[in-house]
């Protein structure tokens, strides 16, 4: 039995939270002052990966959390650790009520896993409520071919 099995869906949730809350402290925000964290985990070695968001003086170069913590995977692991691997998402922020991924981020994440992928949203207290990535973009841009 490897290490995740070991462990319960709450304990590998609390795990994304802890990560999700001290990467969150990481946070470059000058402009909004609005610090977002979050944390994927991979399937396989089960693997915890982090990103904060990290804004710019020319407002647009901003990246969000979620993007930073899959592309962090992407360039730690490679697309193969990565694709249809991504086992759950949490973000955490401290709005209430607590904030939801951008429509920029779902798409990105549709790119790398499938609709029944869990999302969980938490504010500094814990999960407030879990929901999935088909229910939050039902309708992603998938094709250009013509
Ligand atoms: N932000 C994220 O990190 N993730 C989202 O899904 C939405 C917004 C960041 C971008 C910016 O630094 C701040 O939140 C305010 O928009």
């Amino acid at each position: 039995m490897n290490e995740q099995r070991s462990r319960s869906p709450e304990q590998l949730r609390e795990e994304l939270l802890h990560a999700a809350r001290q990467v969150r402290n990481n946070a470059y925000v000058p402009y909004s002052g609005f610090k977002v964290g979050v944390a994927i985990r991979l399937a396989g070695n089960g693997e915890l990966v982090s990103g904060c968001n990290v804004e710019n003086v020319s407002y647009g170069a901003t990246v969000c959390a979620e993007r930073n913590a899959v592309f962090t995977a992407l360039g730690r692991y490679g697309v193969n650790a990565v694709k249809g691997q991504i086992e759950e998402l949490l973000l955490v922020t401290d709005a209430d009520p607590p904030a939801v991924p951008c429509a920029l981020c779902l798409q990105v994440l549709q790119e790398f896993a499938g609709p029944r992928l869990p999302i969980h949203i938490a504010d500094l207290t814990g999960i407030r409520r879990t929901t999935t990535l088909g229910e939050m973009l039902p309708q992603p841009f998938s094709s250009f071919e013509r």
